[in-house]
């Protein structure tokens, strides 16, 4: 039986169609919160919204949001307000990894991956601090090992992870006096879509057995803590969940 911790809050989560934040929602919403899921893909974010609603009887709204657009992001926000008056917590889960030599990239490749994985975390970041109550809120952003590791070919994939710890650090600061907390997890290798479509595990540069494969399920549990009460003293962390990757030499 697991604890109702977000009775009457409001979560936001992000790529919450599939994968990850599939299961964010899903353990947000068995534990009381009222969810809204926030996908580039409309449609697919209304049917994990219904699934949410038909699975735990939770009220859910799917919204369609590409979360490196601010404009969207606040129209996102304004439809949270609008249908359940509060907004109390964020998973900046929405992410995208693609994959090119250095020599490669260009300047819009960048900020393709920037404008998702790091601006679409401070965009909604910003949304908290403008419309968290009084009793605060908690922000979690899903980051990944390549925050602080990495494998070749992922250059702005592991500059924007590494950057969202810098941006969970200054929301943790800024966040104190409003009771307002910030935590990152980093995953290590987790069994969804993104995963098996890496090349470099499909070319054999990145090798992972399989104790190294962990479950959307395991982020999930780790962003509820992380945003309940229980991690009231918690704040500016970040967590590596990822069955003992990155402590092996
Ligand atoms: N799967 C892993 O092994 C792993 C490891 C470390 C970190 N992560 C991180 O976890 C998060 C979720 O990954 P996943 O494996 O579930 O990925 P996924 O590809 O299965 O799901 C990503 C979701 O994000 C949505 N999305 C993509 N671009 C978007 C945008 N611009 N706006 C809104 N939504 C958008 C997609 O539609 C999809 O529903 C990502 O931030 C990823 O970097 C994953």
């Amino acid at each position: 039986m697991i604890e109702s911790r977000f009775r009457d809050k409001v979560a936001v989560v992000t790529g919450a169609a599939g994968g990850i934040g599939a299961a964010v929602a899903m353990r947000f919403a068995q534990e009381g919160a009222r969810v809204v899921i926030a996908d580039l893909n409309g449609d697919a974010a209304s049917a994990a919204a219904a699934k949410i609603a038909s699975d735990c009887g939770a009220e859910a709204l799917g919204v369609a949001c590409d979360v490196g657009d601010e404009t969207q992001v606040a129209a996102t926000v304004a439809a949270t307000l609008s249908r359940f008056g509060r907004f109390d917590v964020v998973v900046n889960n929405a992410g995208l990894m693609t994959f090119k030599t250095l020599a490669e990239w260009t300047a819009a490749d960048w900020l393709k991956v920037l404008h998702v994985d790091l601006l679409g975390a401070a965009f909604f970041t910003k949304e908290l601090f403008l419309h968290a109550g009084p009793d605060g809120g908690a922000i979690v952003n899903i980051a990944s090992v390549h925050a602080v590791r990495t494998s070749p070919n992922a250059a702005p994939y592991s500059a924007a992870k590494a950057a969202m710890m810098s941006l969970t650090r200054t929301a943790a600061i800024e966040g104190r006096d409003r009771n307002i907390r910030a935590n990152a997890i980093l995953p290590g290798a987790i069994d969804t879509p993104m995963l098996w479509e890496n090349p470099n595990l499909k070319s054999g540069a990145e090798t992972l057995d399989a104790r190294d494969v962990g479950r959307p399920k395991d982020i999930a549990a780790a962003a509820a803590f992380l945003a309940s009460d229980d991690a009231a003293f918690i704040t500016g962390a970040g967590l590596a969940v990822d069955g003992g990757r990155l402590a092996k030499l």
